[in-house]
C-alpha cells in the first residue's frame, strides 16, 4: 500500500476501501505517510466526500490508533456532552456540575478555543489554581468522587485524530462532514461513555451555516455512535447570535456560577436544561429533576467540588481584564441581529482566543452583551462592552464588530429563533 494510491482513489470519486482506510490511518500516525500526504487526502476527502461505511471504518481505525478508556467500574452510570463549538458556548461548566447532581458520571474530555470559538479548558484555566491536565487515574479518582470531571484528553486518546486536525485547521479541511464527524465520534467513543448528548450549532457562529447540513452531521454522529454502542443523541441549536451575554473566558465563567446560582440568561439556563435532561435520560435517568438540582443548590455544590478535586478555588476572585471600551447603541428602536460570528471575532482578537495553538489567551479578555437580539434599545445607551489588558487589540475588534449588529426602527416585529431547533436520535 501507498499513500499516493490512496490519494488518487478520492481524488478520482473512489471509494476507499478497508484496507486503505486501516493503512493509511495507521502509517500517518505513525510518521510513515507524511503530513502533506495526508493534507492532500483530507482535501480530496472534502472535495469528494464519504459514505457512511467509509465514514465508519474512519472512525473505527482512528480509535484504534490509541487506548479506551474503560468507566465500567464506576457505580454510576456515564454521559457526556459535546458541543461542536460556538460564540459563548459556556453550557458545559453549569452542565457537567448539574448532571452529577443528578445521579450521571460525566467524563469531560474537553479542548481549548482555536479561531473564533471558546475553549472550555481556556474559560475553567481562568479559575485560580484550576489543573487541565491529569492523568488517567486521576481523572477516575475525580470522577468517582465529585461526579463529575472536565479535563484535556490524554495524548493516548484517539492520536491520529490529534495530529489529523492540527493538520486540517491549517489546510483549509475543517468544514467536511465526514472528517468532523468522525473526528468529534472517535475520541467521544475512545473515551467509552456510555450516553453521548451533541450539540451541534447552526447559524453565522458554528461551522454549520444550514439546518440541512446540521442535520445531516447529527445523523452521522448519532449512527456512529449508536453502531458502537454508545447511546446517542443530538439536538439542533441556534448559533446565529451569541450565548448567553459574555464571550470570553472569565466572563463566561462568572456568567456559569450565576446560572449555578440559580439566575443567569433565559437561554443558557434553557440549553442547560435541554442537555441535561436528554444526558440523564440517555443514561436512565428519567426521573431525575435538572431543574431542582439547579434550585436547590446541589449542583453549585458539585461545581464547588469539581474545581476544588482540580485544585482551583472556587471563592477567589475571577481575573479582569484592565481596559474597556464600550460600544453604543447607534439609534433607538429594537436590536434585529447580533451576528455570532462577528462578536466571537472580536472577542477573540481582544485575548479571548489565539491564533496559533501555541499562543496563550488572556483570562479577563472578552465581551459583554448589553442587549439580545429582540431587545428594545436606547441611543446611547452600552450594547457592548469590550475587554482587553492591551488596549491596541480594540481596533481590530471593533473592525470585527463592523456590521455585526442591526437595530430596526422602534415597533419592528421580531421573534428570536428557538434555543432549540430540532432533536435527532
Ligand atoms: N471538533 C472536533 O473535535 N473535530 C472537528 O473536526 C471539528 C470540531
Amino acid at each position: 500500500m501507498d499513500a499516493i494510491s490512496v490519494i488518487r482513489t478520492k481524488r478520482d470519486r473512489g471509494r476507499l476501501d478497508d484496507g486503505q482506510i486501516d493503512w493509511v490511518i495507521d502509517a500517518y500516525t505513525r510518521g510513515e505517510v507524511a503530513d502533506e500526504q495526508m493534507s492532500a487526502l483530507a482535501m480530496a476527502i472534502l472535495l469528494n466526500g464519504m459514505d457512511r461505511a467509509e465514514i465508519a471504518r474512519w472512525t473505527a481505525a482512528m480509535i484504534a490508533s490509541g487506548e479506551r478508556m474503560d468507566f465500567s467500574g464506576l457505580a454510576r452510570p456515564t454521559a457526556d456532552k459535546h458541543s461542536t463549538g460556538g460564540v459563548g458556548d459556556k453550557i458545559t461548566l453549569p452542565l457537567a456540575p448539574l448532571v452529577a447532581a443528578c445521579g450521571a458520571a460525566v467524563p469531560q474530555l474537553s479542548g481549548r478555543g482555536l479561531g473564533h470559538t471558546g475553549g472550555t479548558l481556556d474559560k475553567l484555566e481562568s479559575v485560580p489554581g484550576w489543573r487541565a491536565s491529569l492523568g488517567n487515574d486521576e481523572m477516575l479518582a475525580v470522577l468517582a468522587d465529585v461526579g463529575a470531571v472536565v479535563c484535556a484528553a490524554g495524548d493516548g486518546l484517539a492520536p491520529a485524530d490529534k495530529k489529523l486536525y492540527a493538520l486540517r485547521d491549517v489546510t483549509g479541511t475543517v468544514e467536511s462532514i465526514p472528517l468532523i464527524a468522525s473526528s468529534i465520534m472517535s475520541k467521544k467513543i475512545a473515551e467509552g461513555t456510555g450516553a453521548l448528548v451533541l450539540d451541534v450549532k447552526v447559524g453565522s457562529g458554528a461551522f454549520m451555516k444550514t439546518l440541512q447540513d446540521a442535520r445531516e452531521l447529527a445523523a452521522t454522529m448519532v449512527g456512529l455512535g449508536t453502531d458502537h454502542q454508545v447511546r446517542t443523541v443530538a439536538l439542533l441549536t441556534d448559533m446565529s447570535t451569541p450565548l448567553g451575554l459574555t464571550a470570553g473566558n472569565a466572563l463566561e465563567v462568572r456568567e456559569s456560577v450565576e446560572v449555578l446560582a440559580g439566575g443567569g440568561p433565559a437561554d443558557v439556563v434553557e440549553l442547560t436544561l435541554a442537555l441535561a435532561r436528554e444526558m440523564l435520560d440517555a443514561a436512565g435517568l428519567p426521573d431525575a429533576d435538572p431543574a431542582k438540582a439547579l434550585a436547590d443548590g446541589s449542583a453549585m455544590d458539585a461545581w464547588r467540588r469539581m474545581i476544588r478535586a482540580q485544585g482551583g478555588d472556587p471563592d477567589a476572585a475571577l481575573p479582569v481584564a484592565r481596559e474597556r471600551h464600550v460600544v453604543a447603541v447607534p439609534a433607538s428602536g429594537v436590536l434585529t441581529a447580533l451576528d455570532a460570528y462577528g462578536v466571537g471575532v472580536a472577542a477573540w482578537r481582544l485575548g479571548a482566543g489565539r491564533a496559533r495553538k501555541e499562543d496563550a489567551v488572556q483570562a479577563g479578555a472578552g465581551i459583554e452583551l448589553h442587549a439580545k437580539p429582540g431587545d428594545t434599545v436606547v441611543a446611547g445607551a452600552p450594547l457592548l462592552t469590550l475587554h482587553t489588558d492591551t488596549p491596541e487589540k480594540f481596533e481590530g475588534a471593533l473592525e470585527a464588530l463592523e456590521g455585526a449588529f442591526t437595530v430596526g426602527p422602534a415597533g419592528t416585529p421580531f421573534t428570536p429563533p428557538p434555543v432549540v431547533l430540532d432533536r435527532v436520535g
